[in-house]
This record gives C-alpha cells, sequence and structure tokens, in this order.
C-alpha cells in the first residue's frame, strides 16, 4: 500500500484550545535505520514539541506518549476506511481499540480519517473515495473527533512565498484579497470550494506542511 515516508516534517496546529504556536512533528514510520519509539519520542520531548501526527495508531507509540504533555493526531489508515464506514459497530471498536485504550493519559485530540486520499489519483485510492465521509461521520459519531484533509500543491511557486518569508503581495482576481504567502491563499481556496458546495462551518486543521527531513527521497507516495 502507498503511503507517506517521510521522517519528520513539521506541523503547525491551530486550535482553539492553543493560544500559542508550538511546533509540531509529523512521526513517519516508513524507512530504515529509524530510531527506536522510545528514542523517537524522547528526541520529541528535547525539542519540546507540542504536537505530533501519527500515520496510524501504533500501540507502542501511544502508550510511550503517555503523560508526555504532548496532543497527538492518530490515524485511521486508508485500508480501514471501508469498513468503517460501512459499519458503526466497525467504527466503535476502532474508537475503543485506538482511542479509549490510551485516553486521556495519551493526550489525544485529533482523528485523522486517511492519509493523502484525495490527492492521489491511483486506483485504490478512488475506491475509498466515497467512503471517506461516511468513515468520518462514524468515527465522529463514535467519538466527537475533527475531520482534516490533506492539501496538496502542484504548482510552481518562489520557496519564499511557500515558507511565509517573501515580500510577494498577490491580490486575487476574484476577491482582492491580497496574499503574502500560499498557505493561506490554499486554506482559503478549500474553504471557498466548500462553502460553495454547501459545507461553509467545516473546522480545517493543517495536518502537514513543509519539507521532511529524511526518508522517502521521491517526497510523496505513488
Ligand atoms: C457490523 O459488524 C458487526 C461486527 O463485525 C457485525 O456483527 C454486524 O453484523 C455488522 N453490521 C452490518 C450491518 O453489517
Ligand atoms: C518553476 O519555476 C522556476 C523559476 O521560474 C523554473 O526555473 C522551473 O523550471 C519551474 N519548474 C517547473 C516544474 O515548472
Amino acid at each position: 500500500m502507498c503511503g507517506v515516508a517521510l521522517l519528520f516534517f513539521s506541523l503547525l496546529v491551530l486550535s482553539d484550545a492553543i493560544t500559542t504556536r508550538k511546533i509540531g512533528v509529523n512521526y513517519g514510520r516508513l524507512g530504515n535505520n529509524l530510531p527506536s519509539a522510545y528514542q523517537s519520542i524522547e528526541i520529541l520531548r528535547s525539542m519540546r514539541a507540542g504536537s505530533v501526527k501519527l500515520y496510524d495508531a501504533n500501540p507502542e507509540i501511544l502508550r510511550l506518549l503517555a503523560r508526555t504533555n504532548i496532543h497527538v493526531s492518530i490515524m485511521v489508515t486508508n485500508d480501514e476506511i471501508i469498513s468503517i464506514a460501512a459499519n458503526q459497530t466497525t467504527a466503535n471498536k476502532w474508537v475503543e481499540d485506538n482511542v479509549l485504550r490510551y485516553y486521556p493519559d495519551t493526550m489525544i485530540r485529533t482523528i485523522l480519517v486517511g492519509n493523502e486520499v484525495l490527492s492521489s489519483s491511483s486506483d485504490a485510492a478512488k475506491q475509498i473515495w466515497n467512503h471517506l465521509v461516511p468513515a468520518m461521520r462514524r468515527i465522529k459519531i463514535s467519538l466527537r473527533a475533527q475531520d482534516i484533509r490533506n492539501i496538496k500543491n502542484p504548482i510552481n511557486i518562489s520557496l519564499n512565498f511557500a515558507l511565509l518569508q517573501s515580500n510577494i503581495k498577490y491580490t486575487d482576481p476574484g476577491t482582492g484579497l491580497v496574499y503574502t504567502n500560499l498557505l493561506d491563499q490554499m486554506l482559503d481556496s478549500v474553504v471557498f470550494a466548500m462553502t460553495k458546495l454547501g459545507y461553509p462551518d467545516v473546522r480545517l486543521s493543517i495536518a502537514e506542511t513543509g519539507w521532511p527531513n529524511a526518508g522517502d527521497f521521491r517526497g510523496s507516495w505513488c
């Protein structure tokens, strides 16, 4: 199965509950020579990371994160989505096994459903498309959780504009809004599209931004 092969990504968590910006880390485990789970958590602690995103709900990692004061995002993996979408009992069991077993000692704060499902056009991903929202609903029924989507950027833009460090000002021809960075532009485009589809009130979280420090050199999945 395809998946993100990133070791550490920077993660910006926006939440009502978080008033100061804290560094977050995406903790992917596709790769070799990875530090052990224990060592990885120690690295997170030494960095004073405020949050970590997992690409699954790994039991060892979730146990090690208990009482660390690190906010945790866990993920329903792509191959779990269809069965969860189909059956509330399955969704309930997922929440029992992957959330309630560790919560509240482990500060699970976000449940992500799927990884790059919408941004991939592989056949495997397409089969999941129609099950994504039903799976989110079922998980939400099992537990009030936040729904998140990854945002991809295939266009060619200045690196500094992407890194929030440029003096470039881009005026949107439609709205007249002035953008000084790519992140705001991408977020607004998602909000605009969702509003147009009749969903103006869905809270968004930024799940992934930045560049990996190691991992799959192709940068993403197939
Ligand atoms: C949902 O899953 C449970 C447990 O696997 C099973 O007993 C039940 O029949 C399923 N319900 C439906 C509607 O498929
Ligand atoms: C992106 O833009 C740079 C600078 O204008 C250019 O050199 C490069 O070829 C472009 N890359 C692509 C994929 O278009």
